[in-house]
């Protein structure tokens, strides 16, 4: 077998399938693989047309028709059948060929990979792709980690397949090992947060206006024609239009209301608890999917617990969707600047040197996220590349600075009137927490330190102190 094949894809389920007709697309040949034959075989008879495809039944000839250095996308389930891929690729790879993992691997299990091969001279690159089976064959956004070396001649080919938004692709370098992995993390943390923040002002504007779904997907298709134009409030959009055929009905109430999750937001939340860093929105969206899917707990509560709410009164129909609107967006940025603060602390803890401005700008087209405003979230960090609260850039200190009003008063109706808004009310909160010149948190510290011990710094001088609570109230420096 001849090695002309400029990249290969083992995996083709459809995420892998697409990335394999992506780069076939771009005239690259294109080596394919997957563990059971009838599946490239598949793949040949629908799409050959796509492009120059090799199909090999072995894992030895796939690998032998790829030229040096090879490229070899994995695409397969992310834990054990990624790592029995690997180990099964990995003696009939040479020194300084490059295996890219394009699946959503949790980060850790990236690190441990990279290192491993690393010792063997094989590059491991862990890719985010994000962009779903759309994306994956039209043009996904693409962050891949790895060493820098392998970005040198694996790059110009994903970025070629990538999404463009004004002539610049949705892919660049990340950073080392686990980065490209752990920004499609965050991406998809951040996607739980826009999708719930979503999904909470569709249910104000229901409940508070008594609208239908499809006047709902009518007030989001307006929306998207402001700042908040993004792919996920078009699809909104579409979703709440749609009508059941069976039942005619609209979809979105006949669908069981129980958020189901793959573990990226999970994997988002637990990092950030590891990191100290309050991602809050993205939080509480991810606990809000699991409330939704609480099933006995909701059948215990549901007309048991006493509500004591009040009914809505909107007397200005066109006030109340502004107000709905300006929260959102409040809310979105909130998440947003969560993340990249999340991002930032995780550059650090692992020393990856990730550019913010260029993850904002590799987000803008291609995947789930995309959205107008990301062209911001570059320009704030244009502005200042240290900008240590994304918050606070003078863009975005505008846009909440015009919203929180209008934030108030849609947290607080929703409380009086017994409207669930976890993540609306919670990245209130933080906007408060964040702005505060001062907080209770010295009460805990005061706290603690009677109990435990834990000792205090005082606001009038420097030192460790501590306090003998049970003796004579007496301070000590500790
Ligand atoms: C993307 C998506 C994609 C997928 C996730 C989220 O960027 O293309 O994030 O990765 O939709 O798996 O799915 P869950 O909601 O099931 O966690």
């Amino acid at each position: 077998m001849s090695a002309r094949a400029q990249i290969g894809v083992t995996g083709l389920a459809v995420m892998g399938r697409n990335l394999a007709r992506n780069f076939a697309r771009h005239g690259y040949t294109t080596a394919v693989h997957n563990r059971s034959y009838a599946k490239t075989e598949s793949l040949i008879a629908d799409h050959g047309s796509d492009g120059d495809f090799i199909p090999s039944e072995s894992m030895a000839d796939f690998v032998a028709s790829i030229e040096r250095p090879r490229k070899v996308v994995v695409m397969v389930k992310a834990g054990g059948p990624t790592d029995a891929v690997i180990a099964e690729l990995v003696p009939l790879l040479e020194q300084g060929d490059i295996i890219i993992d394009a699946g959503n691997a949790h980060f850790p299990d990236t690190r441990r990979r990279e290192a491993e091969l690393k010792e063997k001279g094989i590059h491991f690159v862990g890719t985010g792709v994000s962009g779903g089976e759309e994306g994956a064959l039209n043009g996904p956004s693409i962050m891949p980690g790895g060493a820098p070396e392998s970005y040198e001649t694996l790059g110009p080919i994903l970025e070629d397949i990538s999404a463009k938004v004004d002539g610049v692709p949705c892919c660049t370098y990340v950073g080392p090992d686990g980065a490209g992995h752990f920004v499609k993390m965050v991406h998809n943390g951040i996607e739980y947060a826009d999708m719930q923040l979503i999904a909470e002002a569709y249910d104000l504007l229901k409940q508070g206006l008594g609208a239908s779904a499809q006047e709902i997907g009518e007030i989001f298709a307006e929306w998207n024609k402001g700042d908040l134009e993004s792919f996920l409030i078009e699809i909104t959009a579409d979703v709440l239009q749609h009508v059941d055929a069976e039942t005619g009905k609209a979809f979105v109430d006949i669908v069981l209301d129980r958020a189901e999750q793959k573990g990226t937001g999970r994997w988002t939340v637990q990092n950030a608890l590891d990191l100290g860093v309050p991602i809050t929105g993205i939080a509480e969206a991810t606990f809000a999917r699991a409330l939704s899917g609480s099933v006995p707990q909701r059948a215990a509560a549901v007309g048991v617990l006493p509500a004591e709410a009040g009914s809505w009164e909107i007397t200005d129909r066109d006030a109340f969707i502004e107000d709905v609107r300006r929260a959102l967006y409040s809310s979105k940025v909130v998440a947003y600047s969560q993340g990249f603060d999340q991002i930032a602390a995780a550059s650090e803890e692992f020393g990856w040197d990730i550019d913010r401005g260029a993850m904002a700008r590799i987000w803008r087209g291609g995947c789930i996220i995309r959205a107008r405003f990301l062209n911001r979230i570059t320009e704030a960090y244009e502005r200042d590349e240290n900008l240590p609260l994304l918050l606070a850039d003078p863009y975005f200190t505008k846009v909440v600075g015009e919203g929180v009003a209008s934030w108030r008063r849609i947290v607080s109706q929703a409380a009086l009137n017994g409207v669930p808004t976890p993540a609306f009310s919670s990245s209130l909160a933080y906007y408060d927490g964040v702005r505060a010149e001062r907080l209770p948190a010295s009460l805990i510290q005061a706290q603690r330190d009677f109990f435990g011990a834990h000792t205090y710094q005082r606001v009038d001088k420097p030192g460790v102190f501590h306090t003998e609570w049970t003796r004579d109230r007496s301070e000590t420096e500790a």
